[in-house]
């Protein structure tokens, strides 16, 4: 958005609208829909590799309530589609308590419209750089007790070595709770990576929070302070999938988005 700019006056795309857009939700805007197909056009798989995003952060949220987890802080939580963070866990475990957290205002408050009425769930604006802050604003929270942390799809929003921002949380954070992230990675198929770097490229141009891809080893280290719960660091897709799923081999979306989940011990 611009500052003259009100959410729904804007005719800058941001990287919720764009998301909302792929996952066919209700508060994008024209400027997000327009970048998502240009993005599209170059890379068909765009749209697929957002489905898996949230399918992921569905079952690892599930997987989390089922270990006893009853506090979830999500940040870059994104507009609210069906399945929500406190849909999932609340269907598991009733009382389960989560904070949305998200730079975008527009998403904000969006966020608490729907979540009006639900007192074990709140959306804050914040950002994920600030550790501290966002901490000391996580009132809903009990810190003295485990969290699950979510941190999906939000760090390839930063440029840079992101793991000592991840080590802050880990350090506010109590032996027992879990670190759950999915991050765009680099294609090894030649053929893929240079149509990434295409969608890169024009995604980048256009909406202002740009988009950093990193190389498996560099997401592996975000979890160095954790023990990586089985199956470890893998495609998104290959996390806990549901029950029959068998890989596609002509899938090439799934190779772009790696997932696990780390215990704090
Ligand atoms: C791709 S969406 C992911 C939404 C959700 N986590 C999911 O996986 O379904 C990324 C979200 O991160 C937010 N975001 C980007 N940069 C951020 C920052 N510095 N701090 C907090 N949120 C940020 C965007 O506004 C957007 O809503």
């Amino acid at each position: 958005m611009t500052p003259h700019e009100t959410p729904n006056q804007r005719t800058t795309a941001t990287a919720a609208g764009v998301y909302d857009w792929y996952l066919n939700g209700h508060h994008h805007l024209p400027c997000d829909a327009e970048v998502a197909i240009a993005a599209q056009k170059l890379f068909p798989l765009a749209g697929r590799v957002a489905r898996y995003n949230r399918d992921f952060l569905q079952r690892a949220v599930r997987w989390m309530t089922e270990q006893g987890i009853r506090q979830f802080l999500d940040i870059g939580s994104g507009y609210p589609v069906a399945g929500n963070v406190h849909e999932i866990a609340q269907r598991y475990a009733r009382g389960a308590r989560v904070l949305y957290v998200d730079l975008d205002p527009d998403t904000v408050t969006v966020s608490n419209q729907l979540l009006a009425g639900s007192p074990d769930a709140a959306c804050v604006r914040g950002d994920v750089r600030e550790p501290e802050d966002i901490l000391a604003r996580a009132e809903l929270l009990d810190l003295t007790k485990p969290v699950g942390l979510l941190l999906v799809s939000v760090l390839p929003f930063l440029p840079g070595d992101v793991s000592p921002l991840v080590r802050r949380y880990l350090a506010r954070l109590v032996p027992g709770s879990y670190l759950a992230l999915t991050h765009v990675t680099t294609a090894d198929d030649e053929r893929i990576r240079r149509r990434q770097e295409d969608v890169e490229q024009t995604y980048n141009a256009r909406v202002r929070q740009n988009v950093h891809f990193r190389a498996r080893d560099e997401v592996a280290e975000l979890f160095a302070d954790t023990e990586l719960v089985p199956p470890g660091l893998v495609l998104a897709t290959d996390w806990h999938p549901p029950r029959g799923y068998r890989p596609d081999p002509d899938d090439e979306a799934n190779q772009l988005l790696v997932g696990a989940v780390g215990r704090l011990t």
